[in-house]
């Protein structure tokens, strides 16, 4: 792994191109430090015709694939929606009325939103983003969710605030293993006693993307050391999905009660 000097004041140029050639080459750890450097040297990274089309090309296929309107996509999302509220019903969360609510690498809010569907009050909703771009989209869409821009590996909130901490795949986004601990921490610090931390994130890695990995049980043990922990495999794997649904979400529905074809856990940590 290439050592990056990510803690000085003043970058030299040198120091800049080995940072970029590092991101354009893949190599560099995906954590806030890659993405605020990415951020800082977009343009610059990305700054040849070829490169930008690329940009577009990722983003324009991403739409797709995550899009309400692809049938194996849509699949995945109600049915992890189902397992979710299923979970928070089996765990006496079903009353979201007074409940406060935090997000962890919220992004674009989506899942947050969702809760003010599920009963929660959108003041008592909190997300946090490392990506500023992000959390303002965030903010325009619901201004009465607590939005902010952060890194969770310090989280801005008194001891013992939340009745439920979440996080929705995050963790494998994240490949340095103290900043997953920090994080984990923090999250268990502002939990109250009685509350909940909602896990979903996936256990296997993705062959196409090497900057995330995945998070298998016996890690997410040991970020949560002496917890309680439930986890159930939950989303028939997301290539299969989309393959079969189109056709036939009676299928996928068989498919998906065979953990071996499940990528992700949905999870419920207690302190
Ligand atoms: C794969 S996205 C998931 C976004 C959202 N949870 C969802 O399910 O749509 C991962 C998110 O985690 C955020 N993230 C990564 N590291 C973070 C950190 N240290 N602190 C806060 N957010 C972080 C990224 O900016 C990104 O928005």
């Amino acid at each position: 792994m290439k050592q990056i000097p990510f803690h000085k004041a003043h970058i030299t140029d040198e120091e800049i191109n080995l940072v970029v050639d590092t991101i354009k080459s893949g190599w560099l750890t995906m954590g806030p430090k890659t993405i605020e450097f990415e951020e800082k040297f977009r343009d610059y990274i990305y700054k040849d015709e070829n490169k930008k089309g690329y940009e577009k090309r990722r983003v324009e296929q991403k739409d797709k694939i995550y899009s309400y309107s692809n049938k194996g996509n849509l699949f995945i999302i109600h049915q992890r929606e189902k397992a979710l509220l299923e979970v928070l019903n089996k765990f006496n969360f079903s009353d979201l009325s007074d409940k406060k609510i935090l997000d962890v690498g919220c992004g674009t809010g989506g899942t947050l939103r969702r809760f003010i569907d599920y009963g929660a009050k959108p003041e008592n909703l909190y997300g946090i983003d490392l990506l500023g771009d992000r959390i303002e989209v965030a903010k325009e869409l619901h201004p009465k969710i607590n939005f902010v821009c952060g890194n969770a590996e310090k989280l801005p909130y008194p001891d013992e605030f939340f009745d439920i901490v979440m996080q929705f795949t995050v963790f494998t986004s994240i490949l340095d293993i103290q900043l997953k601990k920090k994080i984990a921490s923090e999250m268990l610090r502002v939990l109250k006693k009685d509350g909940i931390v909602v896990w979903y994130d996936f256990h296997m890695n993705n062959p196409k993307n090497p900057d995330v990995k995945g998070i298998k049980k016996n890690e997410i043990y040991q970020l949560f050391p002496n917890c309680e922990i439930f986890l159930k495999r939950i989303t028939l794997a997301p290539p299969i999905s989309r393959k079969i649904a189109p056709f036939s979400i009676t299928l996928c529905q068989i498919l998906e009660k065979i953990p071996i074809l499940c990528t992700h856990y949905l999870g419920i940590i207690q302190k």
